[in-house]
């Protein structure tokens, strides 16, 4: 399987040739070079990484974004080592450079592949305008816990919408041409089982048997190898027992041989010697070692490589074949990338960064991210003309750094535009805004403000509250065992609602947050994860209505974090619980016998569905599912069927919608999903408008891994739905014959 989709300079044949060329003019010291990323100097070239690059000793910088200092040092490498290879230079470019998108759990939320595409797009122009060519993402760890801070950079849980969207950022990066100039190439991470780490902990082990792999961790990377993704990223795991990155069965068995990726493979960061720390290792040589084995091409931040390679191989340990294979894929890379030809920015020849159109191209992300979870009485759209005086309240109102989300290595808070400057600007010139922070910081509980708040909020129309998570409290490292609102955010929204004016909540967060304890304090919720530099325009937008929400819930929200996992995906169990089965503990008369209670799962304080399901979103429109028809009552395998639906917006004002469709196979050789995720589109109505959707199933589409780990649709029956979220209710049956 080809890693990248086309090659800039000739045929592939004049890559291979030039490639073989090159490794057969170099030392075992500059392959091993080619083989090592270093750390940059943060704006400068420090002597020692200078003589590295001299010596050809270094294959690819990370984290220097000064195109000055790029471009000095790739005239080093170029000009001043003996063969002049040029450097790949990587990134975390996630969400955005400069102009700073919504992170990716809440670009997911958008369901939309093109907005992806277009952001991603944008964020690779950006970044190679200074020198970069390699960033590392998209992150397309499949996760079912709120507790683990990386769900922030995640699409999600659900395998297939991971896939879908993982692949649009691909190409949104790396475009069809990675010798374009604005093209980058990404970086499918981490490879893999990452998102299951235990207990939602960071770095922690997963244990995943392989059945499970298959079937749901590992498709969005397969998704991304068939989308020509141009590297892998190993994760830090321990993966049943095996670190990722030295784990054999994940990073050749089955990437190289059985998927037959040939794109590069870089190391997380010192992940290579941290093998030692796992245990899996006695030292940073046996590490490399095992990296090697492993075919982790290139080793990020540690220098095990450096250090131990050419020893291994003057002990025979490692064959000089398998680190010419290796160099290879490395060296290939740069040449589909075009350094050879192009080595040098210019930066003239880029657009500038946080241009208006990168700005518009983040505030329709923006806008398309947010997920309206609650609109009681149609509190929003906030009608303008109706207000005299609006109350903002609340310690992520006029923050222009939070709003910005975790993983901003590049961007700049002066640069956001926040809620609190969006509604001025929107509404000012009408209405009158008493703005009170209420908290110094989402996790303050100082209450000094509260009196301030509350009378704010007594004497206008309507209060518009915007809180959550502060922006580190996601990301990598940034684990938490309790996922509510943090300080005394609550008791601010219990204050603020005590005015009884009408009360729309903006919630900020890097996660789904356990937000049961407010929801019925607000007539109205709007959750806008950390959407980005544009994130206040497309707030105030979408509270005024120049906007309808669209937005969709990539991840299940959980009643309380003791559900943990929860997802829609799940197995049916053999006791599965329902609204008759399930039994609040609160009921419980005393002295109950044991065997007195609905023996299904479910938890006594807690039920067993959760807080609101993946797939869900409201919008200003009201959307009704009519009419599922199958074109065929049974298929061969081979086969397609049609699924067809009428869609009507019920509603008053035009809105977009996110119709879903979900399958579940009712018997397989391997338990399966209640339901599964397998289409989705975009559609928008105005009030009173029908629309008949057809989605278009293979048989192939069906298919899982069974026992034998074979890839298999099995005959047998299914049944299908077309909705607005993973509870979807309108649905139908067919049957596939042998
Ligand atoms: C980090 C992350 C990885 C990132 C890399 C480079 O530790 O795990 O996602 O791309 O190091 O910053």
């Amino acid at each position: 399987m080809s890693a990248v989709i086309s090659i800039n300079s000739g045929s592939s044949d004049s890559i291979e040739s030039k490639v073989a060329d090159f490794i057969s003019r170099m030392g075992l010291d500059e392959k091993i070079g080619q083989m090592s990323q270093l750390q940059g100097g943060g704006g400068w070239i420090p002597d020692d990484l200078a003589e590295s690059i001299r010596a050809g000793r270094v294959g690819s910088i990370l984290n220097e974004v000064n195109v000055e200092v790029l471009n000095e040092m790739q005239r080093i490498c170029v000009e001043e080592s003996r063969l002049g290879i040029p450097l790949l230079i990587g990134r975390d470019v996630i969400h955005g450079f400069k102009t700073i998108f919504p992170i990716p759990l809440g670009q997911a939320a958008s369901w939309d592949p093109e907005t992806i595409e277009a952001g991603a797009r944008v964020s690779a122009s950006e970044a190679a305008s200074v020198g970069i060519n390699w960033t590392f993402a998209p992150m397309i760890d499949v996760t079912r816990d709120p507790r683990w801070g990386r769900i922030a950079e995640s699409l999600g849980e659900d395998p297939y919408l991971c896939g879908v969207l993982g692949a649009a950022m691909v190409k949104g990066f790396q475009t069809d041409d990675l010798g374009e100039p604005g093209s980058i190439v990404a970086c499918a991470k981490h490879f893999a089982g990452y998102g299951a780490a235990e207990g939602g902990r960071d770095y922690n082990t997963a244990n995943i048997p392989e059945n499970e792999m298959r079937n749901v961790h590992l498709r969005p990377f397969k998704a991304a190898a068939e989308a020509g993704v141009g590297s892998f990223m190993s994760a830090f795991c321990d993966l049943n027992g095996v670190p990722a990155t030295g784990n054999t069965w994940l990073m050749d068995d089955l990437l190289r041989k059985e998927w037959g990726y040939e794109g590069v493979v870089v190391s997380d960061w010192e992940s290579v010697v941290e093998m030692s720390v796992h245990g899996f290792t006695h030292d940073d040589e046996e590490a490399a070692y095992e990296a090697v084995m492993a075919g982790i091409d290139m080793e990020m931040a540690s220098s095990s490589y450096l250090d131990h390679l050419e020893g291994l191989v003057a002990q025979d340990k490692i064959k000089l074949a398998q680190i010419d294979t290796m160099v290879a894929r490395i060296l290939t890379l740069k040449f589909e990338l075009g350094l050879f030809e192009k080595p040098y920015t210019d930066q003239k020849e880029h657009a500038a960064v946080l241009n208006k159109s990168n700005l518009k191209i983040a505030k329709e992300a923006a806008v398309k991210s947010c997920v309206l979870l609650k609109n009681e009485n149609n509190t929003l759209p906030l009608a303008q003309s109706d207000l005299a005086t609006v109350a903002l309240i609340g310690p992520l109102a006029d923050d222009d750094y939070e709003q910005l989300g975790t993983w901003i290595f590049d961007g700049e808070s002066q640069h956001s535009v926040t809620c609190k400057q969006a509604v001025e600007e929107l509404i000012g010139r009408t209405v009158e805004i008493n703005y009170v922070k209420g908290l110094e910081t989402t996790r303050s509980n100082n209450h000094e403000e509260f009196g301030a708040a509350v009378s704010a909020a007594e004497k206008s129309d309507a209060v518009i509250m915007v809180v959550g998570e502060e922006s580190f409290m996601s990301g990598e490292a940034h684990s938490r065992a309790n996922i509510d609102l943090p300080g005394h955010q609550a008791e601010l929204i219990e204050a603020v609602a005590s005015s009884g004016k009408p009360l729309i909540l903006v919630i900020m967060a890097g996660r789904p947050l356990t937000i049961g304890n407010v929801l019925d304090k607000a007539d109205a919720v709007l959750y806008a994860w950390h959407p980005g530099t544009m994130g206040g325009p497309a707030i105030a937008d979408l509270l005024f209505g120049l906007e309808s929400p669209s937005g969709k819930l990539p991840v299940t929200f959980p009643l309380a974090v003791g559900q943990v996992p929860i997802f829609y995906a799940h197995k049916n169990t053999g006791r599965p619980a329902t609204d008759h089965t399930c039994v609040n503990m609160d009921e419980v008369p005393a002295r109950a016998p044991q065997t007195s209670l609905g023996m299904t799962s479910f938890h006594l304080d807690a039920g067993y569905k959760p807080l609101f399901p993946f797939g869900f979103g409201l919008s200003y429109g009201n959307f009704k599912y009519v009419k599922i028809t199958t074109s065929h009552s049974s298929i061969g395998l081979g086969d397609t069927i049609d699924i067809h639906a009428d869609v009507i917006n019920t509603g008053a004002r035009e809105a977009e919608e996110v119709v879903q469709l979900y399958v579940r196979d009712l018997v397989g050789d391997v338990t399966r999903p209640v339901k599964e995720l397998k289409g989705f589109r975009r559609i928008s109505l105005k009030p009173g408008e029908r629309e008949r959707l057809c989605f278009t199933l293979h048989t192939d589409d069906l298919a899982f891994y069974n026992r034998k780990m074979e890839l298999v649709t099995e005959p047998g029956k299914f049944h299908v739905w077309i909705g607005g979220s993973s509870d979807a209710e309108l649905w139908a049956d067919f049957e596939i014959h042998d």
